[in-house]
């Protein structure tokens, strides 16, 4: 019987380099997606799927990081003075939120290296894995899905989601079979960021990843591959050809809101995605929005 799922891992130690020089002195987990920073929505989303026990891969200069999940006893003192609950809500919020813990990464090795540092903390049990830089909208399911998967299938399960062709090559991309299940397919191949035009599919590996224990053996004899860092997507291809020792791995076919803030075209597009669904900024900006774009041409 697979054990019951706890803990979330998010791996936050990158220099977020494509942001300079906002990031210079700033995380880029915290850069603002409207009003939240970007991380809040990964913690918010695991809390959601019942992962309350959260673990940050973190580096140097992630600082502001750990404050943000931590109290602000000024602020919080400020705010109760002046009888601003809406305000102290929202600052108690993050506090709140989950148990996180934090574990540094050390040497920037990569995406499986970085899964390698939770070992000590996860243990002998399957555990999530949320990347930064996806956000799935909180009104579409994808990570209890997976971990309902998990459980079933006893198998480690990835999210894939159908991607034009012409970006396959900035993914993990997968080779899949069908199963009984119309959302999930078994994993036969898995290639990471294939050089263009040759990609094996347009089924591309999005930052959530539901895992058995075993990655963290495979992933101590996993070989510097793509870009010369220990590949996640190396290790679960490990997994999927050993299917015996390791439950082999399975996708979980996503078709809801997915939004990328790893990049700043995408990071733009998904403020606005999100600031117009908003009750409190939506009737505001999309008259606007619509005047704007309508002066484009
Ligand atoms: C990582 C993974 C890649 C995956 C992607 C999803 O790449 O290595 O397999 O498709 O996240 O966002 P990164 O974008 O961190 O370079």
């Amino acid at each position: 019987m697979a054990k019951k799922i706890t803990k979330a891992v998010i791996p936050a130690a990158g220099l977020g380099t494509r942001f300079l020089p906002a990031t210079k002195a700033m995380p880029k987990e915290m850069l603002p997606v409207v009003d939240k920073p970007a991380i809040q929505y990964v913690v918010e989303e695991a809390v959601q799927a019942g992962l309350r026990d959260v673990l940050m891969i973190t580096g140097r200069n992630k600082g502001a990081l750990e404050n943000h999940f931590d109290r602000v006893g000024e602020l919080e003192a400020t705010l109760e003075k002046k009888g601003d609950t809406e305000r102290l809500e929202k600052v108690n919020h993050s506090t709140d939120l989950a148990e996180v813990h934090y574990v540094r990464q050390g040497d920037p090795l990569g995406l499986g290296h970085a899964v390698l540092r939770a070992h000590m903390h996860v243990g002998d049990e399957p555990f999530a894995v949320l990347l930064g830089d996806d956000i799935i909208d909180a009104r579409d399911v994808l990570l209890s899905r997976m971990i309902e998967e998990q459980g079933k299938r006893n198998a480690s399960i990835v999210a894939l989601l159908e991607v034009d062709p012409a970006v396959a090559h900035l993914y993990g991309v997968a080779t899949v079979e069908p199963t009984e299940d119309e959302d999930v397919v078994r994993i036969t191949g898995l290639v990471e960021k294939p050089s263009p035009g040759t990609a094996p599919s347009n089924l591309a590996i999005i930052g959530r990843y539901v895992l058995r224990p075993e990655v963290f053996g495979i992933l101590e004899h996993t070989a510097p591959g793509k870009g010369n860092e220990i590949q996640l997507t190396d290790a679960l291809m490990t997994m999927a050809e050993n299917p015996d020792e390791t439950g082999g791995v399975y996708g979980v076919v996503f078709r809801g809101r997915r939004y990328d803030t790893g990049d700043r075209a995408d990071y733009i597009r998904a403020i606005v995605q999100l600031a117009v669904d908003r009750e409190d900024l939506g009737p505001e900006l999309r008259p606007w929005l619509k005047d704007f774009v309508a002066t484009l041409d």
